[in-house]
């Protein structure tokens, strides 16, 4: 990391980005974050004037539309901010010679296979939030300088934003009955873990397409039990299928019904996989026991 004497972070109040700070930070290290309202990846006026002013090594990209339902009905503000505004980031950075990480999902794959997805496996994403993905992590490729890092992650929750189990506590505190799918697997990932992997990486200088999640897998429904059951919240919690959800409520995106990812290449690279994803929640739960949701 030391070779980056100028980081900067765009989408600087997002979940993800508080944790990359704070794991620079705990390094010593500094980043310049940027919210929106300082700069609008979207604005190709604000992304040169960002690149102009502090002429950054390493520029990590954590500016997203991340609701995934809303980008049904919102596809050309999802394929603007996921998308297009990706390769502008990538043509500054390509200007001024700048690393760039960039942050996908496992929803760019269609969720048919049933063994952990390889970074090269090919893509097929079922909704517009995974297609507007896909277009970032080409445009990041066609026009950044030749190396990169695109990390692809899933199931993200941590302090410092919405996040399913934050919902689920909440909503189970509010007494209600809960029902959550049980027929989508995937490996929740706890940001200050991600933010942590992100800087192994950079450490060895790694680059292309790398697949980062806490290791394991599981169901929503039984990550929302788990979660419950760390944040000691009692629940009437029932287990429905996905086609059940989507009677109840029609309007939302296609998700894979299984989107493990596949974290081999990581556990090799640095020696050790990321920790379990169980053992990540406890302690998301304590660290929110302790200074709360935000
Ligand atoms: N969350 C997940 O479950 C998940 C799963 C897989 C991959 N990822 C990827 O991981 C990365 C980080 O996600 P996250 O959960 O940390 O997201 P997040 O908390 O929603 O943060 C995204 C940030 O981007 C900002 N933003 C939106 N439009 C922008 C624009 N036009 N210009 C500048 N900033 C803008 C948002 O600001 P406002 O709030 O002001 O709009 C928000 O602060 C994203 O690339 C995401 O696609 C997330």
């Amino acid at each position: 990391m030391g070779m980056y004497d100028s980081i900067v972070i765009t989408g600087g109040r997002g979940m993800l980005a508080q944790a990359i700070v704070a794991a620079l930070a705990a390094r010593k290290l500094s980043a310049v974050a940027v919210d929106r309202a300082a700069v609008d990846v979207t604005r190709e006026a604000d992304v040169r004037k960002l690149f102009a002013v502090h002429q950054p090594t390493l520029l990590i990209n954590c500016a997203a539309h991340t609701k995934v339902d809303l980008c049904e009905d919102e596809t050309e503000k999802a394929n603007a901010i996921n998308g297009h505004a990706v390769g502008v980031v990538a043509r500054s950075a390509r200007e001024h010679g700048t690393f760039v990480v960039h942050y996908s999902t496992d929803f760019v794959f269609d969720g048919s296979g049933r063994s952990p997805y390889r970074p090269d496996h090919p893509v097929g994403p079922l909704s517009a939030y995974g297609h507007s993905k896909l277009l970032g992590e080409r445009l990041l490729q066609e026009h950044a300088p030749p190396e990169w890092l695109i990390v692809r992650t899933a199931w993200l929750y941590g302090r410092g934003g919405p996040s399913f189990p934050r919902t689920i506590v909440e909503r189970a505190r509010k007494g209600g009955p809960l029902k959550v799918v049980n027929d989508q697997i995937g490996s929740p990932t706890y940001t200050p873990d991600l933010a942590q992997a992100t800087l192994d990486l950079l450490d060895r200088r790694e680059t292309g397409i790398w697949h980062l999640t806490n290791s394991g897998q599981t169901s929503w429904f039984d990550f929302a039990r788990s979660a419950l059951g760390y944040f000691k919240v009692n629940a009437n919690i029932s287990p429905v299928t996905t086609a059940e959800w989507f009677k109840m409520r029609p309007k939302q995106a296609t998700r894979p019904s299984y989107s493990v990812l596949d974290v081999e290449p990581f556990t090799r690279a640095v020696g050790r996989p990321m920790r379990h994803w169980e053992e990540a929640l406890r302690d998301f739960a304590s660290n929110v026991g302790e200074g709360g949701f935000s």
